[in-house]
């Protein structure tokens, strides 16, 4: 499906004939309570970011009118809303938030086959999203997963959990996946595609720059190994957001995905 707007990069990376640019491989998460701050910051990351994150903190607090003036700027947009509910909920979700314009949005591979596919469906109208499943989030471990009732432990647990849901959303048309870094060789390998970034894109946040705090994060990578071991995209809040100068730390992490790639 194609995106109304023109995109400021190719989305489709199972047409890519060569390899994004760094600018094109971060994505920066908005994870503020307002769209006034989340402003101050994009116009601080101005030339050193191409992708911004809006996530459920932000979304919440200014909806659909945020992701287009995002779009206004000139800005690809991941609409990071998890949407995990029964079908026809989140197919209607879909379809408004589609409205707005953003490139990306997500859905929880935890919702189920028939979830997925009402999602996929949904997105099929022209100028929808492209979507996202998040498999395991970057802030569980091994021990947090058996809390919540997944005890299949072959392959090791976290990782298992992250294949199974990979394939579901596989089959069920989705354009993509969210895993951690110590997941996506191996998601690679399962799905069958190409280390270079064909195929469907693997988006990993949970990334920290050698000494960074990982704070609530458990599966954490720095930037260079996840661009190493195969993440199309990485997502980066706090390490960028919460810095003394969130421009320097941008750029530092941009030179670090030119580096492992
Ligand atoms: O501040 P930090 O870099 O940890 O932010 C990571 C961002 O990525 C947050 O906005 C979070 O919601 C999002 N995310 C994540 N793990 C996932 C999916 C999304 O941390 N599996």
């Amino acid at each position: 499906m194609d995106i109304a707007t023109p995109p400021l990069v190719h989305l489709d990376a199972t047409k890519r004939s060569k390899p994004l640019e760094p600018l094109d491989r971060l994505i920066v998460a908005l994870d503020f309570a307002s769209a006034a701050a989340a402003m101050e910051l994009v116009d601080q990351l101005q030339g050193n970011c191409r992708w911004f994150k809006v996530g459920m903190e932000l979304y919440y607090a200014a909806g659909n009118a945020v992701v287009e003036h995002l779009r206004a700027r000139g800005f690809e947009v991941f609409l990071d809303l998890k949407l995990h509910d029964i079908p026809n909920t989140v197919a209607g979700a879909v379809r408004t938030v589609a409205r707005a314009g953003a490139s990306l949005l997500t859905v929880h591979a935890g919702g189920g086959d028939a979830m997925l596919r009402a999602a996929v469906e949904a997105a099929s109208a022209p100028d929808s999203p492209r979507l996202l499943a998040v498999t395991v989030l970057t802030s569980m471990d091994a021990e947090q997963l058996s809390g919540v009732g997944v005890c299949d432990s072959a392959g090791g647990l976290v990782g298992a959990q992250v294949l199974r849901l990979a394939k579901l959303a596989q089959a069920a048309g989705i354009d993509g996946l969210v895993c951690s870094a110590d997941e996506v060789g191996a998601v690679r390998e399962a799905m069958g595609l190409g280390p270079n970034g064909e195929g469907p894109l693997l988006v990993v946040p949970g990334i920290r720059p050698a000494g960074a705090e990982a704070a609530d994060q458990r599966r954490v990578a720095t930037p260079a190994q996840a661009i190493a071991w195969g993440a199309s995209m990485l997502v980066v809040g706090r390490p960028i957001t919460q810095a003394v100068d969130p421009a320097r730390a941008a750029a530092a992490i941009l030179k670090e995905i030119a580096q492992g790639a």
